[in-house]
Order: C-alpha cells, then sequence, then structure tokens
C-alpha cells in the first residue's frame, strides 16, 4: 500500500500538460476490437485503468503494444478467449465497454457483473435491454453475463435510454458499426469523449451521425478498418489541477485541454470567483481574488456540472465565504469524501445521501485520511495541499486509476507532496 504525504500552504503556480482523457481511451481501446487491422492510439495516458484494459485485451488474445511515451497500438486479429476476468472488472468498471465491440466483431463473449467505484449500484441494466434489442441472447449466471448475437449477427434497432448513461450509449454504437441496418439511439449521452470515440470510429468507416438533440443514427457497415487516433485532453485532470491552483492562491497554464469541454465547470467556478483566460500557450486559470464566493451546484450529464467535477469542487467550496449547497444528481452515493473534508475542518452539513451544505471559508488543516474513490482521491489530495501542516493519504491506488503521476505534476507546480510505502 502506498500513501501520499503532503504539505498544505503553498501557492502553485506553473504549466501543467494535461493527459488523455481516461474516459475516452478506454473506450477506444476497446473499439479497437471491432476491426483485424491495426489501431494506433497517441495520447493515451499512463494509468492503472489503462494498463488493466491492456491485460484484459491481451488475455482474449489481442496484440497490444505500448510503445514509449503515449503511443498504443492494438492488433484485435482474432479472440482466443471472448472471457472477461472477474478481477479485472471487479477493479475496473469500463471492462463491460467491451460487451458492444465484441458482440459485433466476434459474436460473443462472457464478462462479469461489473464492479468499479464505490459510488452507487451502477448496474448495467440498460447496456443488456439495449443489446438484446439488438437481437443479442444474453443470460446472468453466478456473477457473469453470457452474451451471443444472432448467427447472421446484430441487426439495427430503435433505442431510447430511460435515463442518460455514457457507457449505455458507448457500448449500442460499437455493437451498432456493423450491425446490420440502422440504430437510433434516443436519450444518447453528449459527453465529449463519445464524441472524440465518434470520430476515432469514422475514421475506421463507420457511418455514424448526431441527427438531433441527443440523437445517434449509426448505418451498420460490413468491416471496418485500421486508424490512428489521438485521444483528447482529460478534462476532469484539467478541473482538479485548476482548483489546486486557485485554492492555494496561485496560477496555472493548463496545456493540452480543449476549454470548450469545460463549460460547465468554467461557469460554476466563475461564480466562485475563478479566471479562465483560453490563450495560444494553454487556459491560464486563477483565483481573480482572495476572497472566493459561495455558490450552489447540481450536477447533471453533459453539457450539465458533470458529477466527476462535484468532489473536487467541494474543496473550493470549503474556502468561500457564504454557503454552497452541493446538490448530487447522478449517482446515489457520491459524497464520501465530504466526512474526510470534515475530519480536516471543513464545515459540512450532509442533508440527504445527494445533498450537502458547505460553509467557509474554514480552515482546514492536515490530517490522516482515506481515499474512498477515484475521484474522491484528488479531492483529498487538494485539500491536504490547502491545510495547515501535514497530511497522509491513504489509498493512493484509487489515484494512479485516473491520474497519471499526479505528483509529480503537483511537484512542478510547486506543491510539497511525496509517495511512501505504508
Ligand atoms: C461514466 O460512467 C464515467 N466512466 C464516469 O466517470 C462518470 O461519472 C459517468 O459516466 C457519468 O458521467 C467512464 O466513462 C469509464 P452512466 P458510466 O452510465 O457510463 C445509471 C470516473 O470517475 N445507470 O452515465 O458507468 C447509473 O447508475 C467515472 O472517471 C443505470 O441505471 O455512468 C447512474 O446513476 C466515475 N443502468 C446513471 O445511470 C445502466 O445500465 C449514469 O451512469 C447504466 C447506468
Amino acid at each position: 500500500m502506498q500513501k501520499f504525504v503532503v504539505t498544505g500552504g503553498v501557492p502553485l503556480s506553473g504549466k501543467v500538460q494535461i493527459a488523455g482523457a481516461k474516459n475516452a481511451v478506454l473506450k477506444m481501446m476497446a473499439a479497437a476490437a471491432l476491426t483485424d487491422e491495426p489501431v494506433t492510439l497517441r495520447n493515451v495516458p499512463r494509468i492503472s485503468d489503462v494498463k488493466i484494459m491492456r491485460e484484459v485485451m491481451s488475455d482474449i488474445g489481442f496484440e497490444v503494444r505500448r510503445a514509449d511515451g503515449d503511443l498504443m497500438e492494438i492488433t484485435a486479429a482474432r479472440a482466443t478467449w471472448p472471457f472477461i476476468p472477474l478481477e479485472a472488472a471487479r477493479r475496473m468498471r469500463a471492462s463491460f465497454i467491451l460487451l458492444g465491440p465484441m458482440l459485433a466483431r466476434f459474436g460473443r463473449v462472457i464478462l462479469p457483473n461489473p464492479g468499479g467505484d464505490r459510488i452507487g449500484r451502477r448496474p448495467v441494466d440498460l447496456h443488456v435491454a439495449a443489446l438484446e434489442q439488438m437481437g443479442a441472447e444474453i443470460s446472468y449466471r453466478n456473477g457473469y453475463y453470457y452474451a451471443a448475437a444472432p448467427a447472421d449477427g446484430l441487426r439495427g434497432a430503435r433505442i431510447a435510454f430511460p435515463t442518460v448513461t455514457v457507457m449505455g450509449t458507448e457500448n449500442v454504437v460499437l455493437a451498432a458499426v456493423l450491425a446490420r441496418g440502422t440504430t437510433i439511439v434516443d436519450n444518447a449521452a453528449l459527453e465529449p469523449e463519445v464524441d472524440d470515440l465518434l470520430a476515432m470510429l469514422r475514421s475506421m468507416g463507420a457511418r455514424i451521425e448526431r441527427t438531433a438533440e441527443r440523437r445517434i443514427e449509426i448505418e451498420g457497415v460490413e468491416r471496418l478498418g485500421g486508424t490512428a487516433h489521438t485521444v483528447l485532453g482529460d478534462r476532469l485532470e484539467a478541473a482538479t489541477f485548476a482548483i489546486a491552483a486557485a485554492v492555494t492562491g496561485g496560477e496555472v497554464m493548463l496545456r493540452g485541454i480543449d476549454p470548450t469541454h469545460l463549460g460547465s465547470f468554467r461557469e460554476a467556478c466563475g461564480r466562485i470567483g475563478l479566471s479562465f483566460e483560453p490563450g495560444a500557450d494553454g487556459l491560464r486559470v486563477l483565483a481573480l481574488d482572495r476572497e472566493l464566493r459561495a455558490t450552489d451546484v447540481e450536477t447533471a450529464p453533459y453539457p450539465g456540472f458533470a458529477t466527476d467535477y462535484q468532489a473536487p469542487v467541494s474543496v473550493l467550496l470549503t474556502q468561500a465565504a457564504g454557503t454552497s449547497t452541493i446538490h448530487e444528481t447522478i449517482f446515489e452515493d457520491r459524497m464520501d469524501h465530504l466526512r474526510e473534508l470534515a475530519r480536516m475542518g471543513a464545515a459540512i452539513e450532509q442533508v440527504d445521501e445527494r445533498t450537502a451544505r458547505i460553509t467557509g471559508p474554514a480552515r482546514l488543516h492536515g490530517a490522516e485520511v482515506v481515499i474512498p474513490d477515484l475521484r474522491a482521491g484528488a479531492t483529498l489530495v487538494l485539500a491536504a495541499l490547502v491545510a495547515d501542516g501535514t497530511s497522509v493519504i491513504d489509498g493512493v491506488e484509487h489515484v494512479d486509476r485516473g491520474y497519471e503521476q499526479i505528483e509529480a505534476k503537483l511537484v512542478a507546480l510547486g506543491a510539497r507532496i511525496s509517495r511512501i510505502e505504508a
């Protein structure tokens, strides 16, 4: 087990290169299973979730080569074992994104009921129901889904999701691109990571259009070719570093991120008192004046305020003058980090499992804290950066899942943080 030791109180400043988006690259790796030709991905982050996905795809029989730097080449010539190991799925929910492409290309796959972050039940019923509409036979036995496509392949269908689901949308698209006929997805997700996946699939020969508000139409084709695709920057990592700079009274130049992907984050942080200045050299972020202002935030599917911003922004709100309300509408159990923030001195009233009130500014003090999940992990690092004194943060492996060498990037901005073996 490893821990972070952080001593707060240093204003962070400098440039930081934002890595490729975790929630895009995992799906792009799965998309490579749709063709027997080589697929090259650039700007692939060095995070443990990519490592797990790489192991899973190698177990299936695909060739996944990680060149130096941020390059990855995948050749899914054949699937020797269309089976996703329980351990992988327990550690990473995104392994379920292999359902669609494996059914589309090979006609069968066995994969576990995914685990993933401890942020609520996170069922996959919408994925299963949608693929059954496309003709798949999916049964669930002893922790595993056994899925098979019809002998003559999946067929296009009209899928209307009752609630917006990012990976549900992606699983359907990854199945529909090789299905017979047309698939229409209504109430589809609009995240930038989904759009980047659509762009990659089009470069492989897929026929996909967003034809109306939250509607995607896919015309199935016989086969797809290889491609080379650069993964977009991770808006969640960008938000984390923006908060790190602002909450410590510094400023940061974010490179490798498209500012338009941060819309709802910039709007909410603008109300709190952060300034975002897009420039040739990147996106410059700083707190306009020393006193941050309280505000209310409510999470929603993109382009709304992303649920993944909710935990990091709560650190900002502990330093904002007044009382803020956070309302989490996507997941039913994504506020565990507030308990740890309270132990560091934050004034937090948990109204219910989805709502909390934060009153600031509160002086935070160092503490020994434990990370419950990935985005909360980064949040506790942010809190330790602003706290007086030293904090010890346990559960660093959660942070490594989604952040590439977070402590090295923070040290480059002036932070006092180190990783120790517990
Ligand atoms: C993706 O998860 C992201 N993960 C999450 O980021 C992100 O928080 C989430 O989208 C919401 O934006 C990846 O892309 C790998 P959903 P996903 O399906 O697709 C319910 C991170 O920190 N639902 O959009 O699994 C679900 O319970 C991760 O990087 C069903 O009921 O989320 C939730 O309440 C955490 N049945 C809501 O829909 C289903 O079959 C939205 O979930 C599927 C989802």
